[in-house]
């Protein structure tokens, strides 16, 4: 028995015990009452079809049942029983609910759809069941460590990614900043939220680094620029004294701060919510291209 059947079973058992039914609960229900439950997510004035049972937390949901052309109940008065799967349940004579999920998990969503007698069909009733996953949207990408950059070195970045994962990753860096006509990109599966890129810095100066991240809902595009000092820099600053030291450590954090405050602005307006999962990768690799 697949995990459908099994929470399928626990949903009927659940609105059973709060309902005491006449309608026998073992007829195959689709017979009864045709119908599918379609989920929409909004964002802005957008709303997406969401058909893969993933839905992003904390946005506005709506579930539709979508009766199939039925001619004899289309005078029939139909009650509406949404058990969320998180606790919360809604009755409604509305096919169609308007809620959101706080928090990311599993849930078992279940429907009954009742209707009265008519002239022409029996009073009945219809379970439906579907599990959905909700996943956080991608909201951050943010810069951790380190705070200094050399060049010629093995440089370890450690970004904290808000979001579901698993998440795919497409990153490269851009010497000098220069915009790259390739537009290859590295991949890399993230399966927690934190993120660590190797890099060597071949030159001193100001870098870019692009990175655009995307679970199964959302899609968030980065871009950072790295201050990489050169080596005779570097050890100008660990001769000096230490009232000098203490002054560049200061304009280190507020040069920090400010880059880390423009990287959040172009996070926000870079996301972007996918409409649904495509069969196709998105990304391509064409490995790093500025190793060396
Ligand atoms: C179904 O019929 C019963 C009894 O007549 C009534 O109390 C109930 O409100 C009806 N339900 C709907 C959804 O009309
Ligand atoms: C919803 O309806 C069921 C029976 O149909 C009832 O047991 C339950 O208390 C109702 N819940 C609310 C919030 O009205
Ligand atoms: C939810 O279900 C998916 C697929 O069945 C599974 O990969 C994932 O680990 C589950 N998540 C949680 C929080 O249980
Ligand atoms: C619809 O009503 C007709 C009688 O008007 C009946 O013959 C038919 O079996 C009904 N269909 C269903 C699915 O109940
Ligand atoms: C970084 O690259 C430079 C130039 O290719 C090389 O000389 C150096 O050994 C590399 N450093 C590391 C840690 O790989
Ligand atoms: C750079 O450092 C990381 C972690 O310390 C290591 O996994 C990686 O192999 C190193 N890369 C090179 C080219 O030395």
């Amino acid at each position: 028995m697949g995990r459908k059947n099994i929470a399928w079973i626990l949903c009927l058992l659940l609105v059973l015990l709060g309902v005491a039914e006449t309608t026998d609960p073992w007829t195959d229900f689709t017979e009864n009452i045709p119908g599918k439950l379609v989920f929409y997510q909004m964002e802005g004035n957008t709303a997406y079809i969401r058909d893969t049972g993933e839905l992003a937390s904390d946005v506005q949901t709506e579930t539709v049942f979508e009766l199939f052309e039925h001619h004899n109940y289309s005078t029939a008065d139909f009650t509406y029983t949404w058990d969320l799967g998180n606790g919360k349940v809604i009755n409604g004579t509305e096919p169609v609910v308007r809620y959101h999920y706080p928090q990311s998990g599993n849930y078992t969503l279940c429907l009954k759809v009742g209707v009265n007698k008519t002239t022409f069909a029996p009073s009945i009733a219809g379970f439906y069941s579907t599990n959905v996953q909700v996943l956080d949207a991608i909201k951050e990408i943010r810069l951790k460590d380190p705070s200094y950059y050399g060049v010629s070195q093995n440089t370890t970045l450690a970004f904290y990614v808000d979001g579901s994962p698993p998440m795919w990753v497409c990153w490269r860096f851009l010497p000098n900043c220069m915009e790259d006509v390739t537009g290859g990109c590295t991949l890399t599966m993230l399966y927690e939220n934190t993120l660590r890129l190797n890099h060597n810095f071949t030159e001193a100066g100001v870098h870019c680094l692009d990175v655009s991240i995307r679970n199964d809902i959302s899609q968030l595009q980065s871009s950072f620029s790295l201050y990489v000092k050169g080596n005779h820099t570097y050890l100008v600053y660990i001769l000096s004294s230490a009232a000098v030291f203490v002054t560049t450590f200061i304009a280190a954090i507020a040069c920090s701060r400010r880059r880390r405050r423009r990287s959040q602005i172009a996070a926000s307006g870079n996301g972007v919510f996918l409409e649904r999962r495509d069969t196709e990768p998105l990304l391509v690799q064409y490995g790093t291209q500025y190793s060396s």
